[in-house]
């Protein structure tokens, strides 16, 4: 670290009172779910002498916490660790912000245990310089299970299926999908519809922004799917945060939301069972596929004094006990492969399954809505596009030729 950076760190940790032994840790979990999430991590390491200093950044997807990042570390203060996705892990590295965990993930053999699409995102240049604490799937559907059974619904496992039950919710007088409108929800939903015209498309579409695959008549399919999920939809949703539309299928005012599996949080802090009184499963037409994103620490070079507590977060945060207590609580499953599932609920243990089948098929891929698709400038072409189209009457075709230029223009 440079002479002024480091003052300017030690002049902060003077004026926020952050001691040589707490971390600071800039997140943004702060749904009910989440938080109970961020107490089993605050816990775990004041059991081990590690204070907590709380900085929370609400907004789901973590968008806005990335931005206060950014000021807090252009301001030359930044966090002692941050959560992030795994395209923000690999750009902080790649400007050469981030310490090196590697004496850390040696001790306790990391690489044997973190799948290689993990280690992709939590390794760079060969170098651990994030601990991963979970793998997220964001390609889920929620549903309230006493309004299914009353309305004889059981879950669809098509497109077609999924309309009939949102028709039949609406004869029934509740909102048929509850959904929050935040463009990162949109584009949770909308890369969902893409996996489930074909892996390979949201390969070649998303993952390598090809071309020619996005002006594929798929992609024109994608947003007549997209339209057709705006009609089930209520008129409040602009804005809506994504555990409140979750909170809509609690309490049986809407049917289903599209969402990941941190909406299990919210389900568990409710005291519901996920897969008893919400029922989960996969959006239609993505069985046998995995998209993943995956939460990690992060740590900033904020002086020596700071290198034993990053560690101590950096070791607790992979400890499998903490692994499988965390991930709980969150609704993930743990980042690390030899962490038993047998106290998880059924949606984690499909998780668990799934994911081992789509490694297999070489179906597993980074979800472009959570930070493991595309980098941040690129993933934000797309998300303006899908916003853009379900926000307005915009044709599929405009927005296909829209989403063209855009993936594009950022490509360069
Ligand atoms: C994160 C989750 C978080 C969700 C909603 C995702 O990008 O990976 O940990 O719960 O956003 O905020």
């Amino acid at each position: 670290m440079n002479k002024l950076l480091c003052g300017v760190a030690f002049a902060a940790i003077l004026t926020t009172g952050v001691r040589a032994d707490d971390v600071e840790v800039l997140h943004w979990w702060t749904s009910g779910g989440e938080a109970a999430a961020v107490q089993v991590l605050k816990g775990d390491l004041e059991s081990k002498s590690v204070g907590w200093v709380d900085m929370a950044v609400a907004g789901g997807g973590g968008e806005a916490a990335m931005t206060t990042l950014r000021a807090r570390v252009t301001a030359g203060d930044p966090p002692t660790a941050a959560q992030m996705l795994g395209m923000d892990v690999r750009q902080w590295a790649e400007e050469g912000l981030l310490g090196n965990l590697d004496a850390v993930a040696t001790a306790e053999g990391w690489d044997a245990v973190v799948p290689p699409a993990v280690q992709a995102f939590g390794k760079y240049d060969g170098h651990w310089v994030a601990a991963p604490v979970n793998m997220h799937r964001p390609h889920w559907v929620w549903a309230n299970a006493k309004l299914f059974a009353d309305n004889g619904l059981s879950m669809p496992s098509n497109w077609d299926e999924f309309f009939a039950a949102a028709d039949k919710l609406k004869e029934a007088g509740v909102i048929p999908v509850a959904m929050g409108g935040q463009p990162w929800q949109e584009a949770t939903a909308w890369e969902a519809v893409i996996l489930s015209i074909s892996p390979e498309l949201y390969q070649k579409a998303i993952i390598e922004a090809d071309a020619e695959a996005l002006a594929s008549p798929e992609i024109a399919q994608s947003f007549d799917i997209m339209r057709k999920l705006r009609g089930y939809v209520d008129d409040n949703f602009a804005g809506r945060d994504w555990n409140l539309a979750t909170q809509m299928v609690i309490k049986g005012e809407a049917g289903m939301q599209i969402m990941g599996d941190w909406a299990k949080g919210e389900i568990s802090a409710a005291g519901l069972t996920p897969g008893v009184d919400i029922l989960c499963d996969v959006v239609p037409g993505t069985q046998g596929s995995f998209l993943f994103n995956t939460d990690f620490f992060a740590m900033f070079d904020v002086g020596d004094d700071k290198t034993a507590a990053q560690q101590s977060l950096a070791s607790s945060v992979m400890s499998p006990v903490f692994q499988e207590t965390f991930n709980l609580t969150k609704g993930s499953i743990p980042a690390r492969t030899d962490v038993p599932g047998d106290k998880f609920d059924a949606c984690a243990q499909k998780s668990m399954a799934d994911l081992a089948e789509a490694t297999d098929a070489g179906h597993l891929y980074g979800s472009l809505a959570h930070g493991h698709g595309q980098p941040a400038a690129i993933q934000r072409a797309y998300l303006d596009v899908v916003t853009q189209h379900f926000n307005s009457d915009m044709s599929s075709a405009d927005a296909q030729a829209a989403l063209i230029d855009a993936v594009a223009a950022a490509k360069m």
